[in-house]
């Protein structure tokens, strides 16, 4: 079995009441998988600030058992844009000061990543389940890195569909950094990209978190409990969509650099809006159907098996 060696970019807020958790259970598959070797977490601004979800993602890997994966802290701010409110920001105070701990590794996670992939080239996937503002700056000081890296696998994007909400019409990870989508997009690296598509089918409901919290496991009860906090807070959130279950998002995204055949990939030509707010962050897919297309940039996930998901991911998650 060949393993795949990654670099895991995330706005890990698992912990954090009112954030979404989905970065915390990529993390944890992550670790599990044994044809994946999870080699240094990098942390960046989006579902929490970048500080917070430094301290949970050391927190998260001490739980996992891994206290020796580095993790590296990363951008504070978007590129361009003003930072943005994070939903939790007035709880996550106690976060912090209950879960002092490990420190991070000293550096910024731009540099840590070229200096990781550079010295493993053709070796080492960057998993890239937040905003892309370390990536892109990554690819901005070391262009060499869009050569050396193995493949970009990111969690972004909407390729098939809109996210029918006008405050936030590009999915959230390009959303919150169009300017970086466009410098991956335009770099010339390897890139995967798992949208809403297919994320949006892959869910954890009550029942998933009722169990988690039953396995008594440091990782899964603590999880289940996270999964209901993450629910109430969407259905506080948006009493228009009567939430019952929490999107994987970012487990999907991991699982498939392993695990490919999981959903259907489509070449396609993919621009990112970044001139007007009113289609901020919007994807536009081309997927080269015309008689004289566009050079494909990516690979883009058109469908999932949902089912085979849900059911792989949770056997791991049952047992940490
Ligand atoms: O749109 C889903 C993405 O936004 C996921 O990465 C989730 O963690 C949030 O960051
Ligand atoms: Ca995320």
């Amino acid at each position: 079995m060949s393993v795949r060696r990654i670099i895991l970019d995330t706005d890990v807020a698992m912990g954090a009441p009112g954030s979404d958790i989905d970065d915390g259970f990529a993390m944890a598959l992550a670790v599990d998988l044994k044809d994946q070797s999870l080699e240094l977490v990098t942390t960046v601004n989006g579902n929490i600030d970048v500080d917070t979800s430094t301290v949970l993602a050391l927190h998260l890997l001490d739980r996992l058992g891994k206290p020796d994966i580095p993790v590296v802290c990363g951008a504070r701010t978007p590129l361009v844009r003003p930072l943005h409110a994070h939903p939790a920001r007035d709880r996550v105070a106690d976060v912090r000061e209950h879960l002092s701990g490990r420190k991070p590794t000293p550096g910024r996670a731009a540099t840590a990543i070229i200096d990781h992939v550079l010295a493993n080239p053709g070796e080492i996937s960057i998993v890239a389940i937040g905003p892309l503002t370390n990536v892109a700056v990554a690819l901005a000081l070391e262009p060499a890195l869009a050569t050396a890296v193995k493949e970009i696998v990111i969690m972004g994007g909407a390729f098939l569909r809109t996210t029918s909400v006008l405050a936030m019409p590009g999915e959230f990870n390009i959303w919150v950094d169009p300017e970086a989508a466009a410098i991956v997009l335009n770099s010339g690296a390897p890139l995967r990209f798992i949208g809403l598509d297919v994320t949006l089918q892959v869910e954890l409901n009550r029942a998933d978190a009722d169990r988690l919290m039953a396995t008594g496991r440091p990782f899964a009860s603590y999880a289940g409990e996270c999964a209901h906090a993450w629910i109430d807070y969407l259905r506080e959130a948006y009493p228009g969509r009567d939430f019952c279950t929490a999107p994987m998002h970012d487990a999907l995204a991991v699982a498939v650099v392993s695990r490919p055949n999981l959903v259907t990939w489509r070449p396609a030509r993919v621009e990112v809006e970044v001139t007007s707010d009113l289609t901020r962050g919007v994807t536009v897919a081309d997927l080269l159907a015309s008689r004289d297309p566009p050079q494909a940039n990516c690979m883009v996930a058109t469908e999932v098996d949902s089912v085979a998901f849900i059911e792989f991911f949770l056997n791991h998650i049952y047992s940490l």
